[in-house]
């Protein structure tokens, strides 16, 4: 369903199509161009949100000819649409796919990519302005940038525009961030460079600006003076799959931390920016980052699965994973408290945990109010007031959810937990979506706010920088300290029951409506 189709939409939400341009794909033969970006851009051709002068190149080093690269497209577009494949849609979109073969280092590949960009500019009418999209492997993105500026690919002039859009992980760590962003800034001005972050693409993180700052009634309380705590938690049931090689070099820290779960707590925690412009969210979204005191060790817990059982199935410790050592010393799982040193914020602590093979797929964060005052109940049954929340639920289920208590009628002062559910698909109906669709169009459309500014990605490695050295310096000795299909090491669950607080559980059907009166009794007569 057409989201523009429902009553509860209040403004015209159709963009306009973007202006023409070639998006150049380089690591075309891989998954993510497959299974998310190729899909991505046909759900933007079926929006109408693509120009009809556009073109798309796909740079890889297995020699296909353009018509076996299309014959591939094709096939996998049938596989991984989020939608119906129409014929005639995907026809207009094959006139339009090239394809160039080469080893990314050879200055010859981006001659033939040059000829190929002249080509489509020609035939699609692309007026020369380019996307240049890297979903390739960390190592080659500062080979590639800098192969393109050598080439004269770069170089932004008669109005015609070229953007970058690098994937993460965004270096390894602090020195290596810094060390990327210079060597990419020497030929990219910082207005051509889209640091994407795939979890800015989804709907429910965006909402969070939209719920804090477009209604009234939640940004006074959004503040320490009602709020108690912030939780924020990532799990996944997923263990590493065939990604071991990969992840052996990253970790949970690494690769959720600094990049996913901080969006998340910096759209929660940030100041209003004066505007949506790009440049207010990032500069109030860093200033988050940097009023984050600094870690020591004891803020932060490091885990990695053992066996277990997921869904009734037996899974394999982390250890016996394809590609991971057996000795490994790779977390995959984190928890951490932060402290964000602010007026808003001071004493307010942000609890942060994500782990493979975890219990439950959920994404949300809680937001946990002050209990309120007990002497109202100090005569009645009541034994102890539960704290209001608000759940906003990032996935599976999308949506926002508020906690309060209500009298359950009768004679004796009993209470009941209320839970108030808005779940997205039901109010504006769905469209499946890869996440990308946003964030392609927006670097067409040449909008970086949900993208990292240089500055953003070198404070959020400012704070796990600590982290990343104490674990290094110090093997853990507990490895595997949790069970697969359990909600992380018990030290995680100490972090939060030293401050006298406790992780909530992600329920099932968080986020989902719940019919009335079917939320738990939380006792008391
Ligand atoms: C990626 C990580 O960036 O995000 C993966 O590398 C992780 O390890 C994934 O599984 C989670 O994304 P999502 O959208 O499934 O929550």
């Amino acid at each position: 369903m057409d989201t523009t189709d429902s009553p509860n939409v209040t403004q015209d939400t159709l963009g306009a199509p973007a202006g023409p341009c070639a998006m150049v794909i380089f690591g075309a033969s891989g998954d993510l161009t497959k299974r998310l970006l190729i899909p991505a851009i046909y759900n933007l051709a079926a929006g109408k949100l693509l120009p009809e002068q556009l073109a798309i190149v796909g740079v890889a080093i297995e020699n296909f000819s353009m018509d076996q690269f299309r014959e591939q497209a094709t096939k996998d577009i049938h596989q991984f649409a989020t939608r119906e494949v129409a014929d005639e849609l995907w026809s207009w979109f094959g006139k339009r796919i090239y394809y160039v073969a080469g080893d990314f280092k050879d200055p010859n590949l981006y001659s033939k990519l040059k000829d190929t960009l002249a080509q489509a500019e020609k035939e699609q009418g692309t007026k020369g302005n380019t996307l240049f999209y890297l979903a390739i492997s960390p190592d080659f993105f500062p080979v590639v940038v800098q192969q393109l500026g050598a080439a004269g690919l770069t170089k932004q002039e008669d109005e015609k525009w070229k953007r970058v859009v690098i994937e993460k992980p965004f270096g390894h760590d602090l020195p290596s961030a810094i060390a990327l962003n210079k060597t990419i800034g020497e030929v990219l001005e910082e207005k051509q460079i889209f640091r994407i972050d795939h979890y800015l693409g989804k709907e429910t993180v965006q909402n969070i600006i939209a719920f804090r700052f477009a209604n009234g009634i939640f940004e006074p309380v959004w503040n320490r003076r009602y709020v108690d705590h912030v939780q924020v938690t990532v799990s996944e049931t997923l263990g590493v799959e065939q990604r071991g090689g990969y992840y052996e070099t990253a970790g949970a820290l690494r690769d959720m931390v600094p990049n996913h779960i901080f969006q998340l707590i910096t759209l929660c925690a940030m100041e209003p920016p004066i505007s949506f412009e790009a440049q207010a969210v990032h500069d109030e979204q860093t200033k988050i980052l940097r009023a984050i005191q600094p870690l020591v060790p004891e803020q932060a817990v490091r885990g990695q699965y053992g066996a277990g059982e997921i869904d009734g199935k037996q899974v394999v410790a982390y250890r016996s994973e394809p590609h991971v050592a057996p000795d490994s010393q790779t977390p995959t799982f984190v928890a951490m408290a932060l402290h964000i040193d602010n007026w808003r914020w001071a004493g307010v602590p942000f609890y942060l945990r994500t782990g493979k093979r975890m219990s439950k797929v959920a994404t949300q964060i809680v937001v946990r109010f002050r209990r309120p005052p007990f002497i109202l109940f100090r005569n009645t049954s009541v034994a102890k007031l539960a704290p209001n929340e608000i759940v906003i639920n990032i996935q599976p289920d999308e949506g926002i959810s508020l906690n309060f208590e209500a009298k359950v009628p009768g004679p004796v002062v009993r209470l009941g937990a209320v839970n108030m559910t808005f779940e997205y698909s039901e109010y504006f109906g769905s469209t499946p979506q890869t996440g990308y669709e946003t964030l392609i169009y927006d670097c067409m459309m040449g909008d970086p706010t949900l993208f990292q500014r240089a500055d953003m990605v070198e404070a959020s490695w400012t704070v796990v920088q600590p982290i990343l050295d104490a674990w290094k310096a110090t093997p853990a000795d507990d490895f595997p300290n949790y069970a697969a299909g359990s909600w992380g090491p018990e030290k995680s669950a100490e972090l939060l029951r030293k401050d006298g607080r406790e992780w909530r559980v992600p329920a099932s059907g968080d986020g989902r409506h719940r019919p009335a009166g079917s939320g738990p009794e939380k006792k008391t007569g």
